[in-house]
């Protein structure tokens, strides 16, 4: 053979076997598999106290078109009875359903403690059955309070809870007798906690228990320990932080919020290979002592000198005998939950970018984001050398670090050196919102290896991505997506930087759609939501933040807001829409329902609600001009409009939930509220008294007037904004101005306030180098000085409500209200704003949904991706149904179509699951 024809068939051996891999898998494999088996929106959840979980599947499949028309799923208590089909605790038959998401376990009662495993299979439309599914399982926490053997604990010695006290450290050693075969932890605390195990630390969640409203539940966490016990001697240890509970909270220097001690609450249980068990748990054998945490504060930092260390503290063998001893507390068992939400976790590392010298002298290190967690220092120098970091998001005019916009948040860490080698610290109980950190102190050359930034938030599954040909409007997306994560810290807060930090309802409603494209937060406003229904007052009244720390203590006190207050509605309609999760609606009716009743009373006979403070259009465009104050739309308007908004949405939950009664009634209460807003708002000719474009906005976006007055008050709305040539509304207007535009086919206007980059405008924050979206349109004014130092967060999510209009409106993924949670999925993507093309994604629970488009020659090609199991409406702009190709094939000859329609200029193509690829000439717009 000769060299050449030995490379040659070579070459053809290695291209035979690369062909035919893919052939060969496709021969033999399933045509559909199952996969991303969640229970309760998470994956394989220990410690549940769900008695009825929902269980979700995805499929996947190379079938376009691929429907589900019945499922089995199986529950057993081993894995070995699973497989084997055999002593099942639930198993649903065949059942003709095509539901893949939030099925009900419906078996007999689950057990405290116990693992179930399940799996599911299911039958595709011509009745063939899938393989079963891998298998998938939950456990169960604790579930009453006398699964608790062990007492709440606190440290036996005394602390001047006026102030900041040092963390207390409780230890206790125990004994394990045998080879154990399974081991669990079930911890909380009032006040933050972590826990150690022989050394090292149990799980990886941060802020434990979480922050709820604590006066009526707190969390638990469960945790398995099996690998990290030890036969024979073992110790555990917890430090106790002051967190949400005692520490400082608000914006009045208000401490000891919901008491001033700390304690822990611990139970573990080890299960041995014998079927014994043992419970170790919190009682008087434990003792307590404080250590190198001198204060640890939410908002203000941590000191910390590491030469007070207790080595070996969490280990066996240590020496206590100095030790205080412990108290027992008598605080309850039975308001403790299992966490419905995410924990928070460090989710991402950053390494700074740079490091100066500020004109004031002071050493700087950017981050190059405006970030929110702490960083983690290495030094190295002599013990007892102090290093101090400020933490702040912006360097002023001058290019020196700026706190004024912090209010009283220190934002402080001081590490005192042991000087044993290479310190590396990270702190406990506190996290900074910062892009900047001022370093004090450094003993030796500061480099880019010493400080590493640790991005802490909810760990909430991403599931949105947005981009498009204008890299500005990618950074928005940027902002949007870091606005979200930096106050997804356990509850929806509206900043994370200063002494706030709270979760503020307005804020919160306003960006839950936008949210819920970005990540999976069903379990996170589950957990909220909760919250929310517990610190509702007994008018019906919700207080601006949730937790509610602003005025607890007085039940009477009806504080709610227009815009806030009906985040009780809004939110949980939201989750219905984005998951099809009716859970959150029938769990939440009765809080929905008392926060409109609430209204339905102040208004009284007039239908009008206007007789409570209310924060109105919040920030929107002010200016000190004599001729145009600025955009001030009546409070009184924008409360009427919530008023008619949180009612409509209760009476079609009460719709949903088959309440037929008191959805006529609150049908009935709408219909009054809108001829009220009418009388008292709107002109015959169709002015609203406020001629506002938040006033327009909320008029439309919340069908408040009669048919014939709608395009003409789009009109006003869209000749408002080419006057202008800007946006000027607030945290209510800016959310619902784009969509409104769009739905009435005004793209121009729409595109240009997003295309804008002068203040005031989505985009003018970033030619000021934002990373993050701002409190305010001029958080940065023009000529670089800043705004009002008491109010000018440069981390605060609710602008970034327009994160709702990209996706949905230019990329062009809808939600079919009629088939909520992507079941249905309307595709309509529009062209405009110079873009040459925009496309988004998202994970739904059925899979993955995209949708982009981009112009090229004169064409437009747009792709779609539909998971199975739920079906599409694509929408076409501008297109002719019989000049359409998809994958260079006319429509007619295409698998996957359902049907298709000319629908004016658009076309209708009604598809199933799979990847589509639309090519066709773009008619001329005949609008405009
Ligand atoms: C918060 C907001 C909140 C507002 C209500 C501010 O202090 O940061 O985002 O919605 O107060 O007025």
């Amino acid at each position: 053979m000769t060299r050449r024809r030995l490379v040659l068939g070579m070459v053809q051996l290695i291209l035979s076997v690369l062909l035919a891999y893919p052939y060969a898998r496709l021969l033999h494999a399933d045509p559909v598999s199952l996969t991303g088996l969640k229970c309760e929106y998470k994956t394989n959840p220990l410690g549940m106290d769900v008695t009825q979980p929902r269980l979700s599947w995805q499929v996947l499949s190379s079938e376009r078109g691929w429907l589900q028309s019945a499922y089995q799923i199986r529950v057993a208590q081993s894995p070995a009875a699973l497989s084997q089909g055999a002593e099942l605790l639930w198993d649903t038959g065949k059942v003709a359903s095509p539901e893949s998401v939030q099925r009900t376990y419906a078996g007999p009662g689950l057990q405290s403690g116990k693992r179930y495993y399940w799996q599911v299979r299911v039958w595709d439309a011509q009745d063939r059955p899938s393989t079963w599914s891998e298998t998938a399982w939950w456990e169960m926490g604790l579930l009453t309070p006398s699964d608790w053997q062990t007492s709440w604990i606190e440290p036996d010695f005394n602390e001047d809870a006026a102030k900041s006290n040092p963390s207390p450290m409780l230890r206790r050693e125990f004994e394990v007798r045998n080879e154990v075969k399974s081991a669990r932890a079930y911890v909380t605390s009032d006040g933050l906690y972590e826990m150690y195990l022989n050394g090292r630390r149990v799980g990886d969640e941060v802020f434990t228990p979480g922050w709820t409203s604590y006066d009526d539940h707190i969390q638990y966490q469960s945790y398995d320990i099996t690998a990290q016990v030890q036969k024979g001697k073992n110790a555990v240890g917890v430090i106790l932080g002051d967190g949400w509970y005692r520490g400082y909270l608000a914006f009045s220097g208000q401490r000891n919020t919901y008491g001033n001690k700390l304690a822990l609450l611990a139970q573990i249980r080890l299960t041995y290979a014998d079927g014994s068990s043992q419970v170790i748990g919190s009682d008087q054998s434990w003792k307590a002592a404080t250590g190198p945490i001198l204060m640890s504060d939410i908002y203000n930092g941590e000191t910390y000198d590491a030469r007070l260390e207790k080595k070996g503290w969490s280990s066996p063998g240590y020496d206590d005998a100095a030790w205080a001893g412990v108290r027992l507390a008598n605080h309850p068992k039975s308001n403790l939950v299992a966490p419905a939400g995410p924990p928070v976790r460090r989710i991402q590392e950053l390494r700074p970018v740079k490091i100066s010298r500020a004109p004031a002298g002071e050493t700087v290190v950017d981050m190059g984001q405006n970030m929110v967690g702490w960083v983690r220092l290495r030094v190295s120098g002599p013990a007892g050398t102090t290093v101090t970091l400020r933490h702040a998001e912006v360097l002023d005019k001058a290019g020196n670090f700026y706190t004024e916009n912090l209010r009283v948040a220190k934002q402080t860490i001081e590490y005192t050196l042991k000087g044993e080698g290479v310190d590396v610290f990270e702190p406990h109980f506190t996290f900074q919102g910062f892009r900047y950190v001022k370093v004090q102190g450094f003993p030796t050359e500061l480099t880019l290896d010493n400080l590493t930034g640790i991005v802490v938030h909810s760990d909430i599954t991403p599931a949105g991505t947005f981009e498009c040909s204008n890299p500005m409007i990618n950074q928005l997306q940027h902002n949007i997506q870091w606005g979200q994560n930096g106050n997804f810290v356990d509850v929806p807060t509206d900043c994370p930087q200063r002494d706030e930090r709270l979760g503020w309802t307005g804020d919160a409603q306003a960006f839950a759609r936008t949210a819920s494209f970005n990540a999976d937060v069903a379990a996170f406003y589950t957990k909220w939501l909760k919250d929310m229904a517990a610190d509702q007052k007994p008018s019906g009244a919700i207080p601006h933040v949730i937790p509610n720390v602003l005025d607890r203590k007085d039940p009477a006190k009806n504080t709610a807001s227009a815009g806030w207050a009906d985040a009780s509605v809004i939110v949980p309609w939201t989750v219905y829409l984005s998951y099809g999760d009716t859970r959150i609606l029938e769990r939440q009716y009765g809080s929905m329902k008392g926060w409109v009743d609430f209204m339905a009373k102040r208004a009284g006979d007039s239908y009008l609600w206007n007789n409570d403070f209310t924060y109105g259009d919040w920030l929107a465009f002010a200016t000190n001009r004599s001729d145009y104050p600025g955009a001030t739309t009546d409070k009184d308007l924008v409360s009427q409009a919530y008023f008619a908004r949180s009612t409509d949405l209760l009476q079609k939950t009460a719709a949903l939930l088959g309440k037929s009664e008191e959805a006529s009634k609150y049908a009935g209460l709408l219909s009054n509220i809108k001829k009220t807003f009418n009388a008292e708002f709107v002109t015959p000719s169709g002015r609203l008294a406020s001629n506002t474009q938040t006033a327009y906005s909320l008029a439309l976006a919340f069908d408040l007037l009669p048919e014939n007055l709608r395009a003409q008050a789009a009109g006003r709305l869209a000749e408002d904004v080419r006057k202008f040539k800007h946006i000027t509304t607030g945290f209510l207007g800016a959310p619902l101005i784009c969509r409104v535009l769009s739905d009435y086919g005004y793209f121009d206007e729409a595109f240009m306030l997003l295309n804008r980059k002068e203040y005031p405008s989505w985009l003018y924050p970033i030619t000021k180098g934002a990373t993050t979206i701002w409190e305010r349109w001029d958080g940065i004014k023009p000529d670089d000085s800043f705004q009002d130092k008491g109010m000018n967060s440069f981390n605060h999510y609710a602008y970034g409500a327009i994160g709702e209009w990209l996706y949905g409106v230019v990329a062009g993924i809808e939600i079919d209200p009629q088939k909520p949670g992507y079941k249905h999925i309307i595709v309509q993507p529009h062209t405009g704003g110079e873009l040459n093309f925009a496309k988004a994604s998202h994970q739904s629970l059925y899979g993955s949904v995209a949708a982009g488009w981009e112009l090229k020659d004169g064409q437009l090609h747009v792709t779609v991706e539909i998971p199975a199991n739920t079906t599409a409406t694509v929408k076409l702009p501008q297109a002719r149904l019989e000049r359409i190709l998809e994958s260079g094939q006319p429509l007619a000859n295409t698998k996957g179509i359902i049907r298709s329609s000319q629908d004016g200029q658009a076309a209708a193509v009604e598809v199933g699951s799979g990847r589509y690829d639309f090519t066709y000439p773009m008619e001329q717009s005949a609008r405009k």
